[in-house]
């Protein structure tokens, strides 16, 4: 039976949501396992230790299927294919769909999309920079439509419907209220569907279209419902975090003059500084929910069975067992071993194109603004609800100079 009193997440206010560090590493300091209840009352597992956290997302014993978990709730999103997905399943089912992707968006594909990367974070530095005031909401000029255009372009979803597409997933992702959380739910199912059929009627050279296509050497395909799904996973996974990466990592060198200099001295430090970015406040707070299928010991506490768990990756990536000076923002640390995309069976399958998005559009933000600064008091921002992903709602910066064409 657990002794340890009930930490109330509820009770943090505010605070919590903006800076939710020294929270963490208080019960950090207390154990890398925690009892507490969630605002909405809901009671969980917390995991904030790094060697926790890895050892967590690796044990079978902790399952994703909130179905056989006896986790759901509502029959419209029990049922919904949306949460088929392969982050929403366990082996073997899991191992299938991976198994499909993975045929189809490969390092091949990814490195592909390079050169258009590139192209639209052109044309979305030019229209900001255009702007007369050199001032800008760096979320939605260019952190935002990047990501959600990509990741629309590489699955083959119409121009037209991205804005209407990013309002659902944005409900679904971070709900406003059970009503509107259904209908999301509903009319993005609806519009998933049609837009299958309209690929399997007249296939394109993009993802979804592959992916329909797609068996392995047993014949094996993906069914209507999981290509549903997955479509869904990918549209908003692809987007719901990048955005964030982009944002914070630009805020975090803003907010550390000596790193940004250091980075415009020597350019080569780019990739380094962005897994810092990740390490440092990367764009997933926690991860989605696991459940033990019996009682797991974590780091010295007994977890029961059916209980909820989450494992906090904002807390494992500033763990100072297992990095130095862990909350100082420092990119030319090592910071191989952060956090940021899971661990385990359902390591973050876009991670590579991420990093991809991240560094060519910090890399050419950097370039194109020889003086970028923030245009706001860091603590006035306003951060995205939910705990699931870390940013804020926007990001204003000015600027004087700015260079015309990427040299
Ligand atoms: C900086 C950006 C990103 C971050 C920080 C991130 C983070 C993560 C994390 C933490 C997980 C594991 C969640 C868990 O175990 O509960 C995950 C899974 C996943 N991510 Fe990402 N992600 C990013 C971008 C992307 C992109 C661009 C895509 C797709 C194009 C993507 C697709 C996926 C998929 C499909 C999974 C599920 C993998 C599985 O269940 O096997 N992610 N991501």
């Amino acid at each position: 039976m657990d002794q340890t009193p009930i930490v109330d997440l509820g009770a943090y206010g505010p605070d919590f949501t903006k800076n939710p560090y020294p929270y963490y590493a208080r019960l950090r300091a207390q154990g890398p396992a925690h009892h507490a209840r969630l605002p909405d009352g809901q009671e969980v597992w917390l995991v904030v230790g790094h060697e926790a956290a890895r050892t967590a997302l690796a044990d079978p014993r902790l399952n994703k299927d909130w179905r056989s978990a006896g986790a759901g709730g509502s029959e419209d999103i029990d049922e919904s294919p949306l949460f088929t997905n392969m982050l929403d399943v366990d082996p073997p089912h899991h191992t299938r769909l991976r198994k499909l992707v993975a045929r189809e968006f490969t390092a091949r594909r990814v490195e592909a999309l390079r050169p258009r990367v590139q192209q639209i974070t052109d044309a979305l530095l030019d229209a900001m920079l255009a702007a007369p005031a050199g001032r800008a909401d760096l979320v939605e000029a260019l952190a935002f439509p990047l990501p959600l255009t990509i990741i629309c372009e590489l699955l083959g979803v119409p121009a037209m419907d991205r804005e209407t597409f990013h309002a659902w997933s944005n409900e679904i992702v971070a709900p406003t209220g059970p009503e509107a959380v259904h209908q999301a739910v509903r009319t993005m199912t609806d519009y998933l569907v049609e837009l299958i059929e309209q690929k399997r009627r007249t296939p394109g050279e993009d993802l979804l279209s592959a992916l329909i296509r797609t068996s392995d050497e047993d014949g094996d395909q993906l069914s209507r419902d999981e290509l549903v799904g997955m479509a869904f996973l990918l549209l908003v996974a692809g987007h719901e975090t990048t955005v964030n990466l982009i944002s914070t990592g630009v805020r975090a060198l803003l907010q550390h003059p000596a790193q940004l200099a250091a980075l415009r001295a020597d350019g080569s430090l780019l990739d380094n500084a962005v897994e810092e970015m990740l390490r440092y406040d990367g764009p997933v707070e926690m991860c989605t929910w696991r459940f033990t299928s019996e009682p797991v010991e974590i780091g010295g506490t007994v977890l029961p069975a059916k209980a909820s768990v989450l494992v906090v990756l904002a807390s494992a990536s500033r763990d100072p067992e297992r990095f130095t000076a862990a909350d100082d923002f420092d990119i030319t640390r090592e910071p191989r071993g952060h956090m940021a995309f899971g661990h385990g069976i359902h390591f973050c399958l876009g991670a590579p194109l991420a990093r991809l998005q991240a560094r060519i559009a910090i890399g050419s933000l950097l370039e194109r603004c020889p003086d970028l600064a923030l245009d706001c008091a860091a603590d006035s921002l306003t951060w995205r609800g939910g705990r699931l992903f870390r940013g804020t709602v926007d990001l204003p910066v000015r600027w004087t100079q700015q260079l015309v064409e990427r040299g």
